[in-house]
């Protein structure tokens, strides 16, 4: 048994399972490969310091590892977005995904160039309007994700957005690392999840060992949604959207004294840019997710064993939560002679 959805032959995939376009270099060309190997949908994440040769570069990675379908992800809001943007298409990505900006400007040249366009929203209007630009699909980001993110979770969102932009496809992001979450996204009416947590402790995620260590070693209540390592670093985000990191030493000095951060950070801007190791220091993007990340698994075997716990789920859970009901019959009286007592008040 195998779930699939439309959006699987749209990418021409076996799973509807993407990789997070994760910025930074954290999502190279090696993971997005091994998650297209896997069955899913892989996805480089194109902003980093690196530009467009680092993008080049990333996506001859992915071809020379697989022959299957991959896109490539762009911070729309940051500079360099048209170039890198450019770029993907220039080296034939299929699927190119927005976040943090207006897809508007980049559609026609995607479709022109026969790829799909996706687009990362936080909110219904900014669903609405992803649609109204004439994206293919919407991701709808709850405030569980890692990484920047907004303030709705992902179960109200997720539902709301699929009303809202119906009958586009969305797949859902945040909090999903489990097939029991990627069951649920789906009867929520995805048709398709983006996971970045889930990826973050396998050998291709080009994170610090330091902060891989620390994802495996984390759970549901160690993430903070913080503007810290924004504000240390000087660079913008649009406003409502503030990063969601692991809580490190830096975090614990800073967030909630943001004032005094901002005056420490111009003296110290350089030295936090040369630090890239220290998990104390570095911002740990991750998500509460990160419960169910217990080991490093290969990508692709990541995406494999997600999708049987995903069909696992589908197969058996709903079907244990039903019962057919005679049309005469109120309830279950069995169970209600347990709730009540002898006056029939519930107890
Ligand atoms: C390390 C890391 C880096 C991320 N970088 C980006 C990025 O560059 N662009 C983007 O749209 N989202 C980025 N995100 C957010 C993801 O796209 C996604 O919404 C999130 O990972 C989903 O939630 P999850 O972490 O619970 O799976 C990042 C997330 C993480 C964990």
């Amino acid at each position: 048994m195998r779930v699939t959805t439309r959006l699987c032959e749209r990418f021409g995939v076996d799973h509807p399972i993407l990789n997070a376009p994760m910025g930074g270099g954290d999502a190279p060309g090696a993971l997005a490969a091994a998650v297209s190997e896997g069955g899913g949908l892989g996805m480089i994440g194109g902003t980093t310091v690196g530009g467009v040769d680092w993008l080049r570069a990333e996506i001859a990675v992915a071809r020379e590892r697989t022959d299957r379908p991959f896109g490539v992800g762009v911070i729309t809001h940051l500079p360099g977005a048209d170039e890198l943007t450019r770029a993907a298409l220039d080296e034939g990505a299929r699927v190119i995904a927005h976040s943090f900006g207006d897809p508007t400007p980049y559609v026609d040249a995607a479709h022109a160039a026969g790829a799909l366009v996706l687009c990362q929203v936080r909110s219904v209007d900014e669903a609405r309007r992803a649609a109204d630009a004439g994206v293919d699909v919407v991701t709808a980001q709850g405030t569980e994700a890692g990484g920047h993110t907004g303030t709705t979770a992902t179960l109200p969102l997720l539902p709301a957005v699929v009303d809202a932009v119906a009958p586009l496809p969305v797949l859902a992001a945040g909090g999903i690392a489990d097939g029991r979450g990627i069951a649920a996204a789906l009867l929520l009416g995805a048709d398709g999840v983006w996971l970045g947590t889930a990826f973050l402790a396998t050998p291709e995620a080009a994170i610090a060992p330091g902060y891989k260590e620390r994802v495996l070693a984390s759970g549901t209540d160690d993430t903070v949604l913080t503007e810290v390592f924004d504000l240390a670093a000087g660079i913008p985000w649009p406003d409502g959207v503030a990063g969601r990191s692991i809580r490190n030493r830096f975090t614990d000095r800073w967030h909630g004294d943001e004032e005094a951060l901002r005056a420490w950070a111009v003296e110290h801007r350089d030295e936090l840019r040369a630090e890239h190791e220290d998990p104390e220091t570095i911002p740990l993007y991750a998500g509460p997710a990160a419960q169910f990340v217990t080991r490093s698994e290969p990508a692709a075997d990541v995406v494999r064993r997600l999708a049987a716990e995903a069909a696992e789920v589908l197969e058996t859970r709903p079907r244990r939560l039903l019962r057919d009901v005679a049309p005469d019959e109120g309830g279950d009286p069995a169970c209600w002679a347990h709730a009540v007592d002898e006056d029939g008040r519930l107890g």
